[in-house]
């Protein structure tokens, strides 16, 4: 039988496993612990409300994008976006009453389950393939035999053992490259590197989500501002009253402006107490909980916040297949950079990725052979607290050229370069990559780098 390996087991994972197997093959989940899709709080996007459409839905994800969004695939999103979630509730998944609404959506179109969507996804989706083998431990690298990946090598416990699969990375982003993010912090972009050092391209890396109202690296949900939250300062001005969706602009534009207010003195804070009390408490139920946890009570106080690192944009390039440039890797999800997001993610888009182009991928991957040699190449340790810090300080929200060429001088982790290095190459302000020193946009190019040049090279796709 073909042996497919699954590189993690968020929302993406589990849906190629199980699509996997129930096209014939022998799956093996392997990750670390931990994913993104667990800590996913708002939804998914889905135009199923009456008066919401596809094509609705389709401008909404262009206009977050920025310019840079691949028309085709976002088509591709939002139509089997819609067949994906249908299948899922055929399956049995039960989403709550009501469509919530988040940044730049032009309807109310987030199903949602409670206020940790991702994870109650996840629960489902882990009954669905509790029958597939799963392997807890890291990835350490690839076998790879002229552009041809035929499996992993995997540490676990100490032992290093190879694995010949078709390999299907599917293990998040890197907003754990960063000291202040929302994420596990096991996702430090093992995935991008893995490809990287296989010799598959990787796409627009510079493109990372900072998302403003995050609370000591807790997450306070976007459906919040949906609900009529406020971003407010010290003073109690709201941040976000000149511009025209309000609390509701991009997730770019505010986490920027927030920023650039925080150097001028200002301090900033999540406004909750204008919602209803009772409906606070049990749509939001588990966010109530963690701030009280944390000391804050949401329905009666004001939540201090500050934006952190939340989702990767850039990532693995592949086709709407999931095909990576190498034969036989496969990536989906966060991990991959399909075009969907362009140079700023569309909110609640990020779990129907993974439905989509888990689908896609499990399609592509099934059809493969398994081989068995292989030489390996590996990705080396995980990165430090330090880097961490030195992503954050140099190549954060807002960013110049002496800081990255500073940032870059410092860092030791091969991403943390490639990161740095495709955002000292784009010399424009593009969705959340704001350069103060090239403050206006230029024309709408992608950024590509690859091991044989390991240079940032701009092309137009
Ligand atoms: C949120 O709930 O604010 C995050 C949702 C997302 O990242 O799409």
């Amino acid at each position: 039988m073909h042996r497919v390996v699954i590189v993690g087991s968020g929302l993406a994972g589990l849906f190629t496993a199980f699509r996997c197997a129930n096209l014939g093959c022998e799956v093996l989940i392997v990750s670390e612990k931990g994913s993104s899709s667990e800590k996913a709080q708002g939804g998914i996007a889905a135009a199923v409300g009456e008066s919401d459409s596809t094509a609705l839905h389709f401008n909404d994800t262009l206009q977050a994008g920025n310019g840079l969004c691949d028309r085709h695939a976002v088509n591709v999103l939002v139509k089997e976006g819609f067949e994906r979630v249908t299948e899922l509730t055929e399956l049995g998944l039960k989403f709550d009453e009501g469509l919530g609404r988040e940044a730049v959506h032009s309807r109310n179109r987030i199903l949602h389950i409670g206020d940790f969507t991702g994870k109650n996804m996840l629960s489902f989706m882990e009954e669905l393939t509790q029958d597939i083998p799963r392997e807890e431990g890291r990835v350490v690298g690839l076998l790879t035999e002229k552009e041809q990946c035929n499996g992993i090598i995997f540490e676990r416990n100490g032992n290093v053992e190879q694995i010949p699969a078709t390999v299907v990375l599917a293990s998040g982003g890197f907003s754990a490259l960063y000291s202040h993010n929302t994420t596990h912090q096991n996702i430090t972009g093992d995935g991008l590197l893995l490809a990287y050092h296989a010799g598959a391209e990787l796409k627009d890396l510079e493109f990372g989500q900072f998302h403003p109202t995050v609370f000591k690296n807790f997450l306070l949900s976007e459906a919040l501002r949906g609900e009529g939250a406020l971003i407010v300062n010290q003073k109690g001005d709201r941040l976000m009253k000149d511009y025209p969706l309000k609390e509701l602009s991009g997730r770019d534009l505010t986490a920027r402006v927030m920023q650039q207010k925080s150097l001028n003195g200002n301090t900033f804070f999540l406004d909750a107490t204008g919602i209803n009390h009772d409906f606070l408490k049990s749509r939001f139920s588990n966010i109530y909980k963690e701030c009280l946890n944390m000391g804050v009570d949401l329905a009666k106080e004001l939540v201090p916040i500050a934006p952190a690192a939340h989702y990767t944009m850039g990532g693995v390039h592949t086709d709407l297949n999931g095909r990576t440039s190498i034969n036989g890797l496969f990536a989906c999800g966060e991990v991959a950079c399909t075009g969907i997001h362009g140079s700023n993610r569309l909110s609640s888009n990020s779990l129907l990725e993974a439905l989509v182009f888990g689908a896609r991928a499990s399609n592509a991957a099934s059809k493969e052979e398994t081989r068995n040699a292989g030489e390996p190449c590996l990705i080396g340790k995980v990165p430090s607290e330090e880097t961490k810090e030195i992503m954050w300080k140099y190549c954060g929200v807002i960013r110049n050229e002496n800081l990255l060429k500073d940032g870059l001088s410092k860092i030791s982790s091969k991403l943390a370069e490639l990161v740095m290095a495709s955002a000292l190459a784009r010399k424009e302000s593009r969705g959340t990559h704001y350069r103060e020193d090239y403050p206006k946009q230029n024309k709408p190019l992608h950024s590509f780098i690859r091991i044989d040049r390991d240079e940032v090279i701009f092309r137009v796709r």
